[in-house]
C-alpha cells in the first residue's frame, strides 16, 4: 500500500486577473507533489477558489452580473492558467461547488451543537478586500494591517467562534509539533503578535451582505468567508458526506501550503475549528515568501502586474516553472526582474541543459550511428560520476522534504555541470581521432546515464522539458526514482538529436521589448471596443424616483420605485453609503431599462441606475434639463 500524501493550495480569491506572484503558490505545490507521486506517495493534490465573500459581490455588481457569472468567468480564467502551467491538481474545489455548501452548514451545525457557537454583538474595524475585522490595537496607522487600506467600523449582530478557548490548547500544541508552523520564523511572529496578546473569539457570520453560506439555523446570516475557505481543505475530501473514502485515507493533510500572509488563518483559526470539530490536526502549514515587484508585493490592485499567460507564451512554460521553483528563495520574498528570468534561462536550461543534450546526442550519432554504447572499464573520473549520481536521489530526496525546490534544483544542476565539466575534460572528439573507440564509448554512456538522471530528477519541476530530454535520448520517460542506478541503460538505445530544447535569448534586446510591450499596456489600457450594434442592445431611459428606502440589514442597498412613462419598476441600488431615500425621491435617474432581472436580497431588481464611481464614492447621472420620464437615453 502506497502511503498518501495530502497537499493542499490555498483556494484562490476569483477578484481579478491572476499575475505570477499567485502562480508561484501553485507552482512549488506542484512540483512537491509531483516529486512525491514519483517518489512513490499516493498523493491527493487540492486546489481550488475561494468565491464567496462581500468583495467578490461588490465586484460583481460594478461588472454588472451576478455574482454566480462574474466566478464563472474567472474560474474558467483560472482552469486555463494552471491547465497552460502544467499544474497536476488531483481535484479542484470551489466553494460555490454544493458539497461544499452543504458542508459548511453541516459544520456550522456542529460547532452550535457544541457550544462553540454563540450569538452575541460584534463592534470591530474591517477590511472589505480582506474580508478582515481587527481591533483597534491591531491597525497600523488606522489601516489595514494587511494590505494598508481603509478600513471602517462595523457592528452587527453575529455568531462568534469561541476561539478564546482553544489558546491553551494551540500553545500546547506548537510546543508538540514545532514543525508545525514553517518555517520556523512565522512561528515566532505568531506568537508574539497574535497569541501573546490574546485571542479573542472571532466573528464567524455576516448579516451585511448575502453572497456567502446561509447559516442554516439562521438565514439572515451568511457564513464568514474565512471559515468557508478554510473547510474546503476537509468537504473537498467528503467530510461530513456520503462518500467520505478520501477524507478516511488523506486527512490530516501533510502540508497546506499557503503564502505568509495567510499563515495567521491556518494556524490559529484553522486549527482551532478542527479541534472544535474533533478531528486530527494538519502536519505542516509552511509560509512561503512573496513574489516582489519593484519591491512591492505584486498585486493587481496596486496596478504592477506580471502576466504569466504573456510569459509561457512568450518562453515557454518549464522556463517560468523553472525561474520561480529556482530564483526565489524558498521561504523567503524574492524579487522578480525581467533580467533574472532571461539570465536563468540562458545560464541553467540554454547553456548547462540544453547545450549537455545537445552536445551528447550530436555526438552519440556523429561517433556511434545514435546508439548509445556500451559502458567499458571506468576510470577514476566515471567512478566518480558514478558516486554523484547514484548519491543524488537521496539528495535531491532530502531537499524536497526540507520543501526546498532551490536546493533540489541546485544539486540537480550539479550533476549537469559536472557533465559538461566532464566533456571538456575527456575531449571526445580527441578520443575518436585517436582511435579510442572503447573510451569513447564509456564516455558517450556515462554522459547518457548524467541527463537520464537529471531528466529522472528534474521530472517534477519541469516535466514537459524532461519527457523532451527522454524523447531525444530514446528512452520511456521516468515514472518514478524506483532502479535508478548507474549503468542503468541498456543495448540497442538510439538517441533522436531534433530541435534545440531552448534557444538563446539575445537578453539585451530583449529586455528592450519588454520594456516596449510594458509601456504600450500602460500607455492604452486594453479595452475592448464594441459595435455600435452592441450598445443599440442596451436600451437606456429616463426615470423618475417616486419611492425610495433602504434594504434592511443592509449598509449599502436602497430600493427605489421608479416610474417610466405610465410604467412603474423596483430597482435596487447599491448606493446607500452616499444618499438618503430622502435625497432620492423627485430625482430624474438613468436606468438600464432592458437588464435581465435579478433577485438582490430576496428582492427582485428590474433594472440598473446609472452612476457616476470611483468604486468608492457613488453619483448618480441625471438629464441636464427636465425631459420627463420614459424618455430614450442614447
Ligand atoms: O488568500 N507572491 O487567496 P489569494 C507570492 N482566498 N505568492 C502570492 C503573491 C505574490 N506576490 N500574491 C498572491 C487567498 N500570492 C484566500 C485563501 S485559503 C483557505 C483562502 C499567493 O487569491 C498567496 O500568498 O489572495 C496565496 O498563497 C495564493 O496566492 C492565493 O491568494
Ligand atoms: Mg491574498
Amino acid at each position: 500500500m502506497k502511503k498518501p500524501y495530502y497537499i493542499t493550495t490555498p483556494i484562490y480569491y476569483s477578484s481579478g486577473s491572476f499575475h505570477l506572484g499567485h502562480c508561484y503558490t501553485t507552482v512549488v505545490c506542484d512540483a512537491i507533489a509531483r516529486f512525491k507521486r514519483m517518489d512513490g506517495y499516493d498523493v491527493f493534490y487540492l486546489t481550488g477558489t475561494d468565491e464567496h465573500g462581500q468583495k467578490v459581490q461588490q465586484k460583481a455588481q460594478q461588472a454588472g452580473v451576478t455574482p454566480k457569472q462574474y466566478v464563472d468567468k474567472l474560474y474558467d480564467e483560472i482552469v486555463r492558467l494552471w491547465k497552460r502551467l502544467n499544474i497536476s491538481y488531483d481535484k479542484f474545489i470551489r466553494t460555490t461547488d454544493d458539497y461544499h455548501e452543504q458542508t459548511v452548514q453541516k459544520i456550522y451545525e456542529k460547532l452550535l451543537e457544541s457550544g462553540d457557537l454563540y450569538k452575541a454583538e460584534y463592534e470591530g474595524w474591517y477590511c472589505t478586500p480582506c474580508e478582515s475585522f481587527w481591533t483597534e490595537s491591531q491597525l497600523v496607522d488606522g489601516k489595514c494591517p494587511d494590505c494598508g487600506r481603509e478600513v471602517k467600523r462595523e457592528k452587527e449582530e453575529s455568531y462568534f467562534f469561541r476561539l478564546s478557548a482553544y489558546q491553551d490548547r494551540l500553545i500546547e500544541f506548537y510546543k508538540q509539533n514545532p514543525e508545525f508552523i514553517s518555517p520556523k520564523s512565522r512561528m515566532n511572529e505568531m506568537i508574539n503578535n497574535f497569541i501573546k496578546p490574546g485571542l479573542k473569539d472571532v466573528c464567524v457570520s455576516r448579516t451585511t451582505f448575502d453572497w456567502g453560506v446561509r447559516l442554516p439555523f439562521d438565514q439572515k446570516h451568511v457564513a464568514y468567508v474565512w471559515v468557508d475557505a478554510l473547510s474546503n481543505y476537509i468537504t473537498a475530501l467528503g467530510y461530513l458526506q456520503p462518500d467520505h473514502a478520501n477524507f478516511d485515507k488523506f486527512w490530516p493533510a501533510d502540508l497546506h501550503m499557503v503564502g505568509k500572509e495567510i499563515v495567521r488563518f491556518h494556524v490559529i483559526i484553522w486549527p482551532a475549528l478542527l479541534m472544535a470539530l474533533g478531528l486530527p490536526l494538519p502536519k505542516k502549514v509552511y509560509g512561503h515568501g512573496w513574489l516582489l515587484f519593484d519591491n512591492d508585493k505584486m498585486s493587481k490592485s496596486k496596478g504592477n502586474v506580471v502576466d504569466p499567460f504573456f510569459l509561457t507564451e512568450r518562453y515557454g512554460v518549464d522556463p517560468i516553472r523553472y525561474y520561480l521553483l529556482r530564483e526565489i528563495p524558498f521561504g523567503s520574498d524574492g524579487s522578480y526582474t525581467n533580467e533574472a528570468l532571461l539570465n536563468r534561462t540562458n545560464s541553467d536550461l540554454v547553456n548547462d541543459l540544453g547545450n549537455l543534450v545537445s552536445r551528447t546526442t550530436a555526438m552519440v550519432t556523429q561517433y556511434f550511428g545514435g546508439e548509445i554504447p556500451p559502458l567499458g572499464t571506468l576510470s577514476a573520473r566515471e567512478e566518480e560520476i558514478a558516486l554523484l549520481l547514484n548519491g543524488s536521489t537521496d539528495k535531491v530526496r532530502q531537499d524536497m522534504e526540507q520543501l526546498s525546490a532551490p536546493d533540489a534544483l541546485a544539486d540537480i544542476f550539479r550533476i549537469i555541470q559536472r557533465a559538461n565539466k566532464y566533456i571538456d575534460e575527456t575531449e571526445p572528439w580527441v578520443l575518436n581521432k585517436q582511435g579510442e573507440k572503447a573510451k569513447l564509448a564509456t564516455v558517450m554512456h556515462t554522459l547518457c546515464e548524467c541527463i537520464k538522471f537529471a531528466a529522472t530528477l528534474l521530472k517534477p519541476f519541469i516535466p514537459d522539458t524532461a519527457d523532451r530530454i527522454f524523447q531525444k535520448l530514446g528512452l520511456p520517460s521516468a515514472e518514478n526514482f524506483d532502479g535508478l542506478t548507474f549503468g542503468g541503460i541498456g543495448e540497442g538505445v538510439r538517441v533522436n538529436k531534433g530541435e534545440n530544447l531552448f534557444n538563446r535569448i539575445d537578453v539585451e534586446k530583449e529586455l528592450k521589448e519588454l520594456e516596449k510591450y510594458a509601456e504600450e499596456k500602460t500607455a492604452q489600457p486594453q479595452e475592448e471596443r464594441i459595435d455600435v450594434s452592441d450598445f443599440a442592445k442596451v436600451k437606456l431611459c429616463t426615470a423618475e424616483v417616486t419611492e425610495c428606502r433602504r434594504v434592511d440589514n443592509s449598509d449599502k442597498l436602497l430600493l427605489l420605485t421608479v416610474k417610466i412613462g405610465e410604467e412603474t419598476r423596483k430597482v435596487v441600488s447599491g448606493i446607500a453609503h452616499c444618499y438618503t431615500p430622502e435625497q432620492l425621491v423627485g430625482k430624474t435617474v438613468i436606468l438600464v431599462k432592458n437588464l435581465k432581472p435579478a433577485k438582490i436580497r430576496g428582492i427582485e431588481s428590474n433594472g440598473m441606475i446609472l452612476c457616476v464611481s470611483d468604486g468608492q464614492k457613488v453619483v448618480f447621472v441625471t438629464p441636464e434639463q427636465p425631459t420627463g420620464s420614459g424618455k430614450e437615453v442614447r
